[in-house]
């Protein structure tokens, strides 16, 4: 069956500004009318939420690559069960705080595991299912820390050395550059009025070729 809703997506590394921009594309998109479900990666669920604090936590600290991309998977297709098919379905459009683009970036760019074993696990989970639109928010890795270390305790991933994130950096370039149609990279080392307003034209040439 065809969504009616339809799937809008945010990255980005930490401080990227992907949840102050989130706020931004909610209004969008509930001024022009639609019915949002605003929801995050890893979690989204209660099942997905207790996945996604095993994987922050620093208990956990050295897990296997492989089991870090299986639990993103494991929250995710509860997600997608629960969640993001049934309001896409029922006309509502989702605007989710990080998916699948992420586990390309940071258990594929960062981790080191091989893209191809992660298109099988999106393959499996998702079916034909993908983002319609995706808001790649770019800065240096530097300007994303510093702006994200004014925030809480660093979690597994925030404490991961610059390299990691110049490796998930360039996995989203990599990805904004291979599917130009579906991601729109954003600088978001600009002033935050000139993010804004890069972002509002993404979104409303997006809303303008909605039925
Ligand atoms: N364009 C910008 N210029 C300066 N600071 C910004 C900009 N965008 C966001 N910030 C600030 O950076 C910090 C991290 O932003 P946040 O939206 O939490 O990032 P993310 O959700 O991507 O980790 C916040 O304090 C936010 O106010
Ligand atoms: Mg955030």
């Amino acid at each position: 069956m065809e969504n009616s809703g339809k799937f809008i997506t945010v990255e980005g590394i930490e401080g990227a500004g992907k949840s102050t921009n989130l706020e931004l594309i909610r209004g969008l998109l509930e001024d022009a009318g639609r019915e949002v479900l605003f929801t995050r990666e890893p979690g989204g669920t209660p099942l997905g939420e207790a996945i996604r604090e095993l994987l922050l936590d620093h208990r956990h600290d050295g897990m296997a690559p492989e089991t870090e991309l299986l639990l993103m998977f494991g929250a995710r297709a509860e997600h997608l069960a629960r969640k993001i098919r049934p309001a896409l379905e029922g006309g509502t459009w989702v605007l989710c705080d990080r998916f699948t683009d992420a586990t390309y970036a940071y258990q594929g760019g960062g981790r080191g595991i091989d893209a191809g074993r992660i298109r099988v696990l999106e393959e499996w989970v998702q079916g034909g299912l993908r983002p319609d639109l995706t808001l790649v928010l770019d800065l240096p890795v530097q300007t994303g820390l510093e702006r994200a270390g004014n925030r809480s305790a660093p979690d597994r991933f925030e404490t991961e050395a610059a390299r990691f994130f110049e490796r998930v950096r360039r996995a989203y370039l990599d990805i904004a550059a291979a599917e130009p149609g579906r991601v729109k990279l954003i600088d978001a080392s600009l002033p935050l009025p000139q993010v804004q307003a890069r972002i509002k034209t993404a979104v409303r040439d997006f809303l303008g070729a909605c039925p």
